[in-house]
């Protein structure tokens, strides 16, 4: 055998054994800890009395740009400049008037859960260890919240982005006629095509970008005046591709849209998906869970015939970032499209390495956070009825806004409110299109900037609108009715310095 080349020996004086990054002092941390948790308490309890937003001063900007520290710092010291230069600047979404995005509000257990998921530090690939059970009950419950039968299964994830992509991966596995796994893409003798709206978030399309599909393959089909993909739009669509050479494998429905909260006619599509072979996938991010609310459930109908539903718990489930969810009606699906095996991750009879269903066989991701903790406390927290309750008032918050705009003849209300988002636009006299654009995008901005309130903007049918979505447990009537008297103020106070702009205001 040819003499190993040998590395230096270890000498004495070696460092073995001072690597340790535990506290010197558990006390000190504990008071620390305690401290932080004091001061949440406080920052939670008080939100109302503060900006729901504010702008980071370039001071801040300055030492969060500072170089990598080589010397250690005292925790107490690395708290100090978090309390200085990150609290005050958040998101803002746990504020009370945030209304920006799909960006939910979170919980304060909710919260306290991922301390304690990050305590324990749980890997959730696999294995005999409680956190598995606790996914998979948390997976069970959220089924049969949305309707799915007993066989369904998936995974928690960190949003609807990855929920819809994987989703998308595994109706492609399923629904075509070659073996994408095996011989990839290439070997498809016609280019699988899937359909949904235009309305549909543009995830899906990164989607079919990952999976090598192309944008060509995403047909993006017009909506009827209610911003709803329209069956029949759907069903022609299909056999002129077939005709043309496509292979047609899913469809994506939406619950709820991202720019105006459109509800596809699920039942509908699922019947088109039924006629043709197609998987229905249906984006759920945002209205998934509005089957829970009485108002909306009517229109969230067919859901339940979903092949696969991607959702977002940190959006209208108010669980603290991130949490997503795939559910899959027929979870072997999913096995199939990700399961491989590996020397090092074969399954044993006894200890860590033993215990079926292992989650990374169902997904993409091998390492996992215990993300599940969180929604399975949290659902014990509010139990399901407290959730009915949180989401119903959110319907019946936006469904307010909305009357409240169409009463109102400076605001305009720019598309029907159909679960939790409001797009309006203040209106004026002789204002053109280009102007009013300004005008808006600019109340925007002055409800940021003054802490009102933050709602985002988006564009409806070519109008700059500004746009409200409500997944906000803190949020109470008077928040919505000061949101529609902010929004005229400053557009009567920016209409008259756009009319007499020496004047200022
Ligand atoms: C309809 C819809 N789908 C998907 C997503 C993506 O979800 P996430 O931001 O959790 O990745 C969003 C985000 O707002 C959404 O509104």
């Amino acid at each position: 055998m040819e003499e190993q080349k040998s590395v230096r020996p270890l000498a004495p004086g070696d460092l073995l054994d001072g690597g340790g990054l535990d506290p010197q002092d558990w006390d000190r941390m504990r008071k620390l800890g305690h401290r932080m948790v004091d001061d949440l308490v406080t920052w939670w309890s008080s939100l109302d009395d503060r900006p729901a937003w504010q702008p980071i001063p370039g001071a801040v900007l300055e030492r969060l740009a500072s170089s990598v520290p080589e010397q250690p710092t005292p925790p107490e010291q690395v708290y100090e400049e978090f309390r200085r230069d990150i609290l005050p600047y958040p998101t803002g979404n746990s504020h009370p008037t945030f209304f920006s995005h799909v960006i939910g509000t979170g919980t304060p257990l909710g919260a306290f859960s991922d301390l304690l998921a990050a305590g324990l530090n749980c890997n959730v690939f696999g294995g005999h260890q409680a956190a598995c059970h606790v996914e998979r009950q948390v997976i069970a419950w959220l089924a049969s919240i949305l309707g799915l039968p007993l066989e369904a299964g998936g995974l928690i994830l960190s949003g609807g982005s990855m929920a819809n992509i994987v989703a998308l991966a595994v109706a492609l596995r399923d629904r075509t006629d070659f073996d994408v796994r095996r011989q990839g893409l290439h070997s498809a003798k016609l280019r699988p095509r899937l359909y949904c709206s235009s309305e549909t978030h543009n995830c899906l399309d990164k989607g079919a970008d990952l999976l090598g599909l192309g944008s060509e393959s995403v047909r993006r089909l017009p909506v009827d005046e209610t911003f709803r993909l329209a069956p029949e739009t759907l069903e022609a669509a299909i056999v002129q591709d077939r005709a043309a050479g496509w292979q047609p494998f899913c469809v994506v429905g939406n619950a709820v849209t991202v720019g105006t909260g459109a509800i596809d006619p699920l039942g509908a599509l699922a019947d088109v998906c039924k006629r043709h072979g197609l998987w229905l996938h249906v984006d759920g991010a945002i209205g998934a869970v509005g089957v829970l609310s009485p108002t909306l459930a009517p229109a969230l109908v067919g859901l339940e015939r979903a092949d696969s539903i991607a959702f977002d718990l940190h959006k209208w489930l108010y669980v603290p970032y991130e949490a997503g969810c795939l559910l899959v009606r027929d979870v072997e699906t999913e096995r199939k499209a990700f399961s491989n095996a590996t020397a090092y991750l074969s399954v044993l009879d006894a200890g860590l390495s033993s215990g079926d269903a292992w989650p990374n066989q169902l997904g993409p991701e091998l390492s996992r956070g215990f993300k599940a903790l969180k929604v399975w406390m949290s659902i014990k927290e509010h139990g399901v009825s407290g959730y009915r309750r949180a989401i119903e008032t959110n319907v019946l918050q936006a469904r307010h806004l909305g009357q409240l705009i169409e009463g109102q003849p400076a605001l305009e209300l720019l598309a029907p409110v159909s679960a939790n988002i409001v797009c309006y636009r203040f209106v004026s006299k002789g204002l053109g299109g280009p102007e009013l654009d300004t005008l808006n995008r600019r109340i925007v901005e002055e409800l940021h900037l003054r802490g009102l309130a933050v709602p985002s903007h988006t564009f409806v049918r070519g109008h700059f609108a500004i746009r409200v979505a409500i997944t906000n447990h803190r949020t109470r009537q008077s928040h919505i009715e000061s949101l529609v008297a902010a929004s005229v103020a400053i557009g009567e106070e920016l209409l008259a310095e756009m009319r007499h702009p020496s004047e200022g205001v």
